[in-house]
């Protein structure tokens, strides 16, 4: 992900750091003059960069928030300490999240099915993020034995990102029961299932994140696959009742939902009917958008990083007071205004 805005550089996130410190020891040490200066300081210093666009994901160990003097953080994102696991991360937006997440400080846990892909994603982002914490673990999180063999290896996380999603475009006669089944397995399941193990100790702790990655196809429920739009509606449902289920702790529950979004699965889609056509990606992709998505604002696809960075902010401190939501990352494709 790239850091922006520029001036999010190695120097002024050691200045910041420096900075950070003199204020939390001044804290610390009970001096009210220098915590009454607080928010001044962070005013000045950190809401003026922020509010010119989102830093959130693009400093790798930020400065650990401090709480301004009314016991809100400042929007500097640091998830030092905590533990994320995201399902279906070897690629895709998956991926991205895991490496945001891993940026702004969590030790992250990539999935894959393989042995193989769980390695190479973890040698992937150790590659651009050499001092990140990362763990591979292999696991077909599509069955509940799978979920089962993941959960002795991760008994506990304090961000779950339920990212795992298959989707297949098929005419709605030709759908047999096998892949309504399949389908609600592998996108429903698994995160209720991964949800249900980790919700308990969040709960205890008086803090946690879970969040679902839907789609704005399961607000516009496409023709072309409404097995995938069902799943995609149903972990709304499943987001909204936990987070209800959950009122009054600090544990929030969310889904994200993209619209059409260049990952690895789309791209391999959209390549191979480029091959078939004999048309270049570019122009497939912008067929799709102006054919099947032509309320986009946007009128592109989007990219992962775009995804990942509403996630990172969703788990983030910062985030608190955001729960039970339907958080769009469509590029405008969903034509409501709630
Ligand atoms: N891309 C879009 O346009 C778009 C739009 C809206 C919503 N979404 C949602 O975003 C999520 C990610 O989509 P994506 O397009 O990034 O996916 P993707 O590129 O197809 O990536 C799939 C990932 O899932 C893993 N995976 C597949 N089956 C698995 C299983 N049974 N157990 C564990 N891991 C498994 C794969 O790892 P291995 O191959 O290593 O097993 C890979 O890391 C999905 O929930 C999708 O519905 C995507």
């Amino acid at each position: 992900m790239n850091v922006w805005p520029p001036e999010f550089g190695p120097h002024s996130i050691a200045h910041h750091t420096a900075n950070g410190r003199r204020l939390r020891q001044q804290a610390i040490n009970g001096a009210i003059v220098g915590l009454a200066r607080l928010p001044l300081r962070l005013s000045s210093e950190f809401y003026v960069r922020l509010s010119s666009g989102l830093g959130i994901a693009g400093c790798h160990r930020q400065l650990n928030a401090t709480p301004t003097r009314n016991g809100h953080f400042p929007m500097q994102i640091d998830l030092t300490g905590k533990r994320a696991v995201i399902s279906g991360s070897t690629l895709g937006i998956g991926f991205a999240i895991a490496k945001g997440l891993a940026r702004a400080g969590a030790r992250v846990v990539v999935n894959g099915r393989s042995e193989t892909s769980t390695a190479k994603a973890r040698d992937r982002l150790l590659a651009d993020l050499p001092n990140a914490e990362v763990d591979a673990v292999a696991a077909d999180l599509a069955t509940a034995d799978g979920v089962a063999q993941f959960l002795k290896q991760v008994p506990k996380t304090d961000i779950l990102v339920n990212n795992l999603g298959i989707f297949e475009p098929k005419a709605f006669d030709d759908i047999p029961d096998a892949d309504w089944m399949r389908f609600f397995e592998t996108n429903v399941m698994s995160g209720i299932r991964l949800s249900r193990a980790y919700a308990p100790a969040m709960r205890q702790n008086n803090w946690g994140r879970i969040v679902f990655i839907s789609s704005e196809s399961g607000l516009s429920i496409p023709g072309e696959m409404v097995h995938y739009g069902m799943t995609k509606t149903a972990q709304l449902a499943v987001s909204r009742g936990l987070a209800t289920s959950l009122s009054g702790t600090g544990v929030t529950v969310n889904a994200v939902l993209p619209g059409p979004t260049r990952s690895e699965g789309v791209a391999d889609f959209f390549g191979k009917i480029a091959k078939e056509q004999g048309k270049s990606q570019a122009d497939i992709e912008r067929d799709f958008i102006a054919t099947h998505r032509p309320s986009s604002i946007i009128k592109r696809l989007a990219e992962v990083e775009e995804v990942a960075n509403m996630v990172v902010y969703v788990c983030s401190q910062q985030a608190s007071a955001t729960t039970g939501a339907a958080l769009r990352v469509d590029g405008g494709v969903v034509n409501t205004i709630g």
